[in-house]
């Protein structure tokens, strides 16, 4: 299943793009799995400090966690994690008018829940790394054969992070990921401002293009407000 690896995960550069981990219920509702029957093994991509893949083992479904994080071993990812958690906490306090409370209560009940992400991720990370479970991989190039997962998940990179990631990034990455998987789902669709991405209709309309199904999808989840969709895109 994996390809070389090339030295591009190693060198890409993290500056920015914060090393914050959500839960399996988290993704479960961000991405309308709740009932849902996994097909095969599961690609959570740009997993970071997470604790899905974690969670998802307890629970017997196979997930396989890619980040370019996991270069580093588990004590280095806990202190990038607790080098930005002020920042972000603070930032989040300071933006609370732009988020819905309704699903978290409090910046508290978030901060919470971050740490048991990452408790959970690095109880699971050296042995999960081990067994190939959390594997170093850098969009838009993935060290995996075509068709090596059932489902691939991308969890609060593309289209949140669009000021720092490109057009063509999102269109590479996108490709690459329903090469290695013949389902893509997105979340969230906002950027970092809380407004839809300029890059999603173009992404659309090329994905339907070169003959994608491409659609957005009514999710159970609110927290920036009016983020309540996904972005799935399946190989036809
Ligand atoms: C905000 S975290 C999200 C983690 C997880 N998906 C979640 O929602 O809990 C963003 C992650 O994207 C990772 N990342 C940054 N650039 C990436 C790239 N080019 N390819 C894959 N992951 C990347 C970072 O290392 C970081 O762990």
């Amino acid at each position: 299943m994996l390809k070389p690896q090339t030295g591009a995960a190693r060198e890409f550069e993290l500056e920015g793009i914060v090393p914050w981990g959500r839960r399996f219920s988290e993704y479960e509702a961000f991405f309308a799995l709740a009932d849902f029957r996994f097909p095969g093994t599961v690609l959570d991509v740009v997993a970071g400090p997470s604790s899905f893949a974690a969670e998802a083992q307890a629970r017997g479904i196979k997930v396989v966690a890619a980040d370019p994080l996991y270069c580093y071993p588990g004590e280095e990812i806990e202190r990038r994690f607790e080098l930005t958690v002020e920042a972000m906490r603070a930032g989040m306090r300071r933006a609370a008018y732009r988020f819905n409370w309704k699903h978290y209560g409090s910046e508290e009940g978030i901060h919470r829940l971050r740490r048991e992400a990452l408790a959970l991720f690095l109880a699971n990370y050296e042995a999960g790394k081990r067994e190939g479970r959390y594997v170093t991989a850098a969009l838009p190039v993935l060290p995996f054969a075509d068709g090596a997962f059932g489902l691939a998940l991308v969890s609060h990179l593309l289209f949140l992070y669009g000021d720092k990631l490109d057009f063509a990034f999102h269109l590479a990455a996108l490709r690459e990921l329903l090469r290695v998987a013949p389902e893509v789902r997105v979340f969230p669709l906002m950027n970092l401002d809380g407004l839809p991405s300029s890059h999603l209709p173009g992404v659309m309309r090329t994905l339907r293009e070169e003959g994608a199904e491409v659609e957005l999808v009514e999710v159970p989840f609110e927290f920036q407000r009016g983020a309540t969709r996904m972005l799935r895109a399946r190989r036809r």
